[in-house]
């Protein structure tokens, strides 16, 4: 018989010191069921992001977004105000919204015509006359949470979830004396992995311990030996000094300033800082063997002088990502293996995973709790 979820989770150890803890087991990352826990214990409770705050300044601006498989739009409404709803028509259920962005004066269903303010109330339905028992105050666009922090403007699917500020918690504090806010959005990139979302960010967590082997160019203007890495509440910060390069003058020249700051803020967004450089990554779980990353990449001057600078700092971030790529496809293939069942952590360098680990095991084991409760 197949083995159970419980007993899947109850195969990782949370409790276990960074000294003695491996990795969560190889079933967490290659079984579809985790997957499904995921989508409704993590992505369906926690802050997600969904776009930036620039593409909602102006009344009737909107983004759209899949969040835990949930159609979401997050719109401005006439009186200022950021609301976010299911992007679901309440007559037979198609997305209202069908851009990734833009800006209306009205949420119109492309399907049947009925018409939604831009705060989600239900203007109008063509073709309804001699319907009866029809409240139309009841047939809004069904609300849900949006905030905005800094440049980004996230959502959570779940009525009970804490503020924004407060999820976020001490991340606040640490990325507000960076400035973030006053760059501006240049370009994105795209990527789809064939692995399991945490092989991506669990790559990343590796507090710096792939990176003289994977990253020549990177390394070139990190002082490895220096490289910090501090848990806080939901966030990991890896930070590096940075020293002069001509090993590689594109790195060189494009990552610069006294120190790197990367970002990681449970469960799936990284905000990566240099001097007047940002990019964002945010990974998207697509099935239990396929995860989209999306990069966006932020500039102090975006001015067209600045354009072949800017172009070229892009690239250098797609190398980079190139050579992890490569990477995580090979260990979605081993976590297959008969070969692997768990692997142990840096003491030195991989106590980000561990806090990542640890967070996901207490929100899948309560989960699982949760569901238990209510069908006892
Ligand atoms: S589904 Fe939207 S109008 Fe019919
Ligand atoms: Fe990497």
């Amino acid at each position: 018989m197949a083995i159970s979820v419980p007993e899947i989770l109850a195969a990782y150890d949370h409790t276990a010191p960074l000294s003695e803890a491996s990795t969560i087991p190889a079933p967490w990352y290659v079984d579809a069921r985790i997957a499904d826990l995921e989508n409704q214990t993590v992505f369906s409770k926690t802050w997600q992001m969904v776009g930036r705050v620039d593409q909602v300044e102006k009344t009737g601006q909107f983004v759209t977004a899949n969040v835990a498989g949930e159609p979401i739009v997050v719109v401005r409404g006439n009186d200022g105000m950021l609301r976010g709803f299911y992007n679901v028509c309440r007559h037979h259920a198609a997305a209202v919204m069908t851009e990734p962005c833009g800006q209306a004066s009205i949420l119109h269903c492309p399907y049947h015509g009925w018409n939604y303010g831009l705060d989600g109330s239900l203007k109008g339905m063509p073709e309804f006359e001699g319907v009866k028992n029809f409240k139309r105050e009841e047939n809004g666009l069904v609300p849900l949470k949006a905030e905005t922090w800094e440049k980004f403007v996230f959502v959570n699917l779940d009525p009970a979830s804490v503020p924004l500020a407060e999820f976020l918690g001490g991340l606040v504090k640490r990325v507000a004396p960076l400035g973030v806010s006053k760059l501006h959005y240049f370009d994105s990139r795209t990527y789809d992995i064939a692995c399991n979302w945490k092989v991506f960010i669990d790559n990343y967590l590796d507090g710096g311990y792939h990176v003289p082997h994977l990253h020549k160019g990177l390394n070139s203007v990190l002082d490895y030996k220096q490289y910090t890495i501090e848990n806080e509440d939901r966030f990991c910060l890896q930070s590096s000094p940075m020293v002069a390069s001509d090993e590689d003058t594109a790195t060189g020249a494009t990552r610069k300033g006294d120190r790197a700051w990367y970002f990681w803020q449970y469960p799936n967004l990284m905000i990566n800082c240099y001097e007047g450089y940002m990019d964002t990554n945010l990974v998207l779980p697509i099935d239990v063997d396929h995860c989209r990353v999306i990069f966006d990449f932020y500039f102090a001057d975006v001015s067209d002088g600045r354009r072949a600078y800017n172009e070229q700092s892009v690239a250098v971030g797609a190398r980079v990502q190139d050579e992890d790529l490569g990477i995580c496809e090979a260990v979605q293939r081993g976590l297959k293996s008969r070969a692997y069942g768990a692997g142990r952590l840096s003491a030195r360098r991989e106590a980000g995973e561990h806090l990542f680990h640890r967070l996901l095991a207490g929100d899948l084991k309560a989960g699982v709790q949760r569901a238990k409760v209510a069908a006892d």
